[in-house]
């Protein structure tokens, strides 16, 4: 659905070239959500504003449904952009205006008539959960409300794709969460490809599919939500997951019963249908190890659940080692963090 090859960005501050973008290569999937975390100045608002050009890249493709955005004039690149909706973290509503006229704003840009525009406004404020508010101005909203206004305003031309940038950043993280089920809601129904970028794991694990984390203008990890957020590689990674999770942020203490002599510590990750199932009560009951659960989450990412639990092995030489092939062979994945 979006190609991104070889995108470049340099900015040119005071006659010198700085690198915001290097080589970035991505692809986003049709009717996917997908999510891009980085610190501030990694790069992000830069990344998504080449999608629908607000940004030149300096060099590089951008393709989106098969069109090469980067090659487009003006004229042409306006009407592609009808096809892309986006929102920000500040809205960027106008304030002399009803949410029913900044909702129609793009439809009369797109020059439809009067009674469509009219039938499509109201469609879309219903779609939002706005009922009610059309002839109210953006003063006279809640944050969360004037963000509802942004989507429907996003969405008013049909687009394929949605950009968010930073959507719920200026949100306590009760409307984040109302926000986000939005979002997903859009998703589902619409079918709508949508791309985001934030600081917060925790909007990345509640509604992406896939993520890429950037990091001085590189992607230095991309995959599915699962796989990144059970396995981070980076560095950067590792602590955008150690917002939301106990478990990696964990150091290596033991139970502290060091005189027992032998102690494996061990992350073991499982996902889907066996974190209901006491897979680790019969490892552990086959093989006599007796154990400390140092560490423990049970939740979803997204729809799948999940659970990682850092456990210590005590005992018997060699038990560890048959615990952790038992594991192993009902699929689970086990990570050795400490051995001896
Ligand atoms: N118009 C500009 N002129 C010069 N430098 C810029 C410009 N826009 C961004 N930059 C620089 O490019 C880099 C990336 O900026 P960008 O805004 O994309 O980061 P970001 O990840 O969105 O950060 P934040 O989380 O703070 O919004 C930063 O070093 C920034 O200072
Ligand atoms: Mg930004």
């Amino acid at each position: 659905m979006i190609h991104l090859k070889g995108v470049m960005k340099n900015y040119d501050v005071g006659g010198r070239q700085v690198a915001a973008l290097r080589n970035i290569d991505l692809t986003i999937r049709k009717g996917e959500i997908f999510g891009i975390i980085g610190h501030s100045g990694a790069g992000k608002s830069t990344l998504i504003r080449t999608i629908n050009m607000l940004e030149r890249p300096t060099a590089g493709e951008v393709v989106v449904d098969g069109v090469e955005m980067t090659k487009l004039g003006t004229g042409k690149l306006q009407l592609e952009r009808r096809s892309i909706g986006m929102i920000f973290q500040h809205f960027n509503l106008l304030s002399s205006a009803t949410v029913a006229d900044n909702i129609a704003f793009p439809l009369r840009l797109a020059k439809l008539p009067k009674e469509e525009i009219a039938r499509r406004v109201e469609e879309l404020i219903g779609l939002v959960g706005l009922t009610g508010h059309g002839s109210k101005y953006p003063a006279q909203l809640s944050g969360g409300q004037k963000q509802r206004v942004g989507i429907a305003r996003a969405l008013a031309t049909n687009p394929k794709v949605l950009l968010c940038d930073e959507a719920t950043s200026a949100l306590d993280p009760q409307t984040t969460g109302a926000i986000l089920s939005l979002l997903l809601d859009i998703n589902k129904q619409l079918g709508i490809t949508i791309v985001l970028i934030t600081h917060e794991m925790n909007v990345i694990r509640t509604i992406c599919d896939r993520v890429a984390v950037i990091d001085g203008g590189e992607i230095v990890e991309e995959g599915p939500v699962t796989d990144v957020f059970l396995k981070p590689q980076h560095r950067t990674t590792r602590e955008f997951v150690a917002q939301v999770s106990d478990v990696a942020a964990i150091g290596l203490e033991t139970s502290g019963s060091a005189a027992a002599g032998n102690r494996t510590l061990v992350r073991v990750t499982y996902i889907g249908e066996q974190t209901y199932q006491p897979v680790l009560y019969e490892t552990m009951r086959e093989t006599n190890v007796p154990f400390v659960i140092l560490q423990g989450t049970v939740s979803k990412l997204k729809d799948t659940p999940y659970g990682q639990l850092v456990v210590e092995l005590q005992g018997q030489e060699g038990g560890a080692e048959q615990a952790i092939a038992l594991l192993r062979g009902r699929g689970l994945d086990v990570e050795v963090i400490q051995h001896g």
